[in-house]
Formats: structure tokens, sequence, C-alpha cells
């Protein structure tokens, strides 16, 4: 523990304030008290250099592109382990031994049915209308069928309604998939593991076999896992935001999900391929480099760039590698990695992209690996929200558990009009 001393220039009013270590990574000032000291608030736009709240789930080291859940590298742990092994993990703080595995595994496989009810919802929507807007309103609709968890107050309760939102949110992804494609809706079938039951139910029929093969079940697997925490991100920064006013758990989820489909956050994976569309050649890819870098036109190279990593995304790693792995095994390739491999090799070696760090992130490479597995690009962001349901319900179960938790009510700096009086 160290003293950080700041003095306000205007008052001459000066305070002290403690530093926090932390286990790994850059220390944090606390602050408490700072208005009552020194008469003054922090601004900090986009909150970047603030922590808000303390956490032992996710470390990320942005310079050195290091990723770990629980103090695992990510790198590992998508080599070793599978995505409910890494739920597990990420949930209660331990990798399961086998038992408990098999446990946490065999219930949710059993949670994975919706209420009948739910089912009723889908007719209301268009079949046009956004996977995401669905996906939350039905979400939404959960929590009304299990209003119960509005008071979780006990540990286990906690875990079972987590591994209940788990289980149900690829059954709900693919109802909204099939009704927004005129299928019936089909039910999970309990025999399948957890991606794998993902992939029957996007694909089923009620008549005739469905072919789900491995290798697209460990990739879809290791997108899962990528997917599942990143600290405190747009959509958990949201998720804690809820959570913190008492809210029903479900609810904060829903919250999360309507953060992440923005095309700055989880919305960039289906931004990604839309762009890699409108480029429509390898030979037009220059004129796009252009537009990305000329500071008076708003558009952006997709899947570029990150707030945090400045050096590379380690997901990105994995799932390029991931990607030419199933290039080899089952032969994907499309124009649109023709594409994209073009973007990657300009960009990477352009002094624009170098000098601010702009390096290919996890939705460069997710958006692809999809379409080559048959998935339409209105889903990604959808694939998006299965698999970081885990790591949101995580921190709503970390923040409960901290005694010292408080409602979120940051300041702001007012720029409006003075007071005056109504003529
Ligand atoms: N293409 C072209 N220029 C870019 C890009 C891009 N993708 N990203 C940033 N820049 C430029 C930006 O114009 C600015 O330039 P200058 O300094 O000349 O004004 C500089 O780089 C810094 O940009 P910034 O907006 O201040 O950076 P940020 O940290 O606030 O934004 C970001 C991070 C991810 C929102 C941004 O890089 C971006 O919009 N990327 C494209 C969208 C995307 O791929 N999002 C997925 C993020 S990873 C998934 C997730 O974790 O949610």
């Amino acid at each position: 523990m160290a003293t950080f001393t700041i003095k306000n220039g205007l008052t001459g009013a000066v305070g002290e304030f403690e530093i926090l270590e932390s286990t790994m990574g850059a220390p944090v000032v606390n602050i408490a008290g700072l208005r009552s000291k020194l008469g003054a608030y922090t601004y900090d736009n986009g909150l970047g250099e603030t922590a808000t709240c303390q956490s032992s789930i996710t470390y990320i080291d942005g310079a050195k592109g290091e990723l770990l859940y629980r103090g695992y590298p990510i790198e590992e742990l998508a080599q070793k382990k599978n995505y409910i092994e890494v739920c597990y993990l990420i949930l209660h703080g331990e990798l399961p031994d086998s038992g408990q595995y098999d446990r946490f595994e065999k219930d949710i496989r059993t949670k994975s049915y919706p209420h009948e009810g739910i089912k009723h919802l889908f007719n209301a929507f268009p079949d046009n209308g956004h996977p995401m807007a669905i996906l939350s309103s039905a979400v939404s609709a959960l929590s009304a069928f299990h209003h119960q968890h509005l008071n979780v107050s006990e540990e286990d309760e906690f875990m079972e309604m987590a591994r209940r939102i788990i289980a149900k949110m690829p059954t709900l992804t693919a109802f909204t998939y099939r009704h927004s494609m005129g299928y019936p809706l089909i039910y999970p079938d309990m025999d399948r593991y957890f991606t794998e039951n993902f992939l029957y139910m996007m694909r089923a029929f009620p008549t005739g076999k469905t072919e789900v093969k491995d290798v697209e079940v460990r990739a879809l697997d290791k997108i899962f896992m990528l997917h599942a925490d990143h600290e405190q991100n747009a959509s958990t920064t949201t998720v804690r935001a809820v959570g913190s006013t008492g809210a029903h758990p479900y609810a904060a989820v829903v919250a999360g999900i309507n953060a992440l489909w923005g095309r700055a956050h989880g919305g960039a994976n289906e931004s990604v391929i839309a762009q890699l569309e409108m480029i429509g050649s390898v030979e037009n890819v220059d004129t796009f480099i252009k537009r990305a870098k000329d500071p008076d036109d708003p558009f952006r190279l997709m899947g570029f760039g990150h707030r945090v990593y400045k050096n590379f995304d380690p997901r990105a790693r994995v799932l390029k590698s991931l990607r030419d792995e199933l290039r080899d095994t089952i032969g994907i390739s499309s124009r649109l990695i023709e594409i994209a491999d073009r973007v990657e090799q300009i960009a990477l070696s352009d002094e624009y992209f170098v000098k601010r760090n702009l390096y290919p992130n996890i939705d460069f490479y997710s958006g692809t690996i999809l379409e080559a597995l048959g998935i339409r690009k209105k889903m990604f962001t959808p694939i998006f929200v299965i698999g970081r349901t885990v790591g949101w319900i995580a921190h709503l179960i970390e923040q409960k558990r901290d005694p010292k938790q408080k409602i979120y009510r940051p300041r702001q700096r007012y720029i409006g009009k003075v007071r005056r009086s109504v003529p």
C-alpha cells in the first residue's frame, strides 16, 4: 500500500489516496472521498482509465496480448478443455474433477428445455426481425417464467439459476433462427453435448437424419470458449450496472444482450462479413483500406482494433489457427476468406494501422469460421451471446458475494445552461 497525492490547482486542496495492489497487472488508486477532499470528480470518457469493480474472474494484459480465465491462459484452455469445463471454471473458480463435470454437464442438458409458454412468444415476431431483438425479448420473457430467481440469495440457488440460463440460451437462439427462417421449432436432444445440440437444433427437421460433424462441434465449442468472458467490457459493465440495482438476474443478462448488439462490440462479427461482402473481390481491397485511413470518411475496417489489446488479440490468434486447421481438414475456403486474407495482409503492414496498434480482433476470424460452418451472418452475434452468458452470470454472482458492492451511480461534467428563471 502506498499513498497517491493529488492537488486541486484551483482551490489548493490536497488529498491523499491509497494505492491498491492487484494480483497481476496495474495497481489501482482508490479515489473514494475524492469529492469531499478536493471538491472535484474524475472525468474518464469511455471509462478507459477506471476500474469500476474488483474481480477475480478474468485477467487481460493488453500490451502482452494475454487473456487468462481464473489464471489459466486461453490458449491452453482452448487446446485441452471443452466449453462446458470452462463454464464450470468461470463459475466456480476451479476446473471440475470428473464427477463434478458429469453432474454439471448433465444438469445443463436437462435444463435445456424452456417452458412451453415461451414458444408462443415467437409467433408475435415478424420473420425478418433481427435475431438479437427476438433473443433479447425471449430472455426477458424467461424472467417471467422464473420469477423466483428475483430473490436468489443462497449460493446453490444462484448456481442453479446460472446453469438454467446457460442451458436455455442455445435453445432460445435456435428457436430465434428457426422462426426467422419459417422452420418448425425443434426441441433439444438431451443425448447430445451442449455444442453439438446447438448445431443439431439449428439444422434438424422433424424427419430425416441431421449430420453434425465432430470437427464442426470442436470449432464452435472453441468459439464459445473464446467468448466466455472478457473482463469489464461494455456488455459486462451493463450487466453489472443492472445487477447492482437488485433487478432479476435474467433482466441483467438481457441488458448485456442489448449492449452486445452494437457493431463496436459483439455486432462486429456480423459487420465483418457484411463488409467483406461489400468489398466483393480481392481487387477492391485497396480502395477500402484507403477509405478506412481517411479521417474524413467514417468508414472503419470491421474486426480491427481493440480498446484493450494494443499488440494482438490472443483470441484472434487461436481462431486464426483454427481457421487454418479447418481449411486443411474440411477444406473450408471461400471468396470471403481470400478477401479477408488480403485485408489482413495489407493492414498489418500499413503504417496507419501499425502506428495505431490496429490488429485483427476475435470478430475478424469468428465470422469467416461461422460462415464456413453454414451459419448465417445474422446469427453471429446471438452465438456470441451463447458463449458470453456464463461470463455475465459469473460477474453477477461475484457482485452479489461482494459485501461492499454498491448501486452504480456515476457522475457527469455538466456543460448545460446555468440556472435561469422561466420567463
Ligand atoms: N479502422 C480504421 N481506423 C480505426 C479503427 C478501424 N477499425 N479502429 C480504430 N481506428 C482509428 C481511429 O480512427 C483513431 O484514429 P485517430 O487517432 O487518427 O483519430 C484511432 O484508431 C483510435 O481509435 P479509437 O476509436 O479511439 O479506439 P477505441 O479504443 O475507442 O475503439 C474499437 C476500439 C474496437 C471500438 C475500434 O477499434 C473499432 O471501432 N473497431 C472496429 C469495430 C470492431 O471490430 N469491434 C470489435 C471489438 S472486439 C470484440 C469485443 O471485444 O467486443
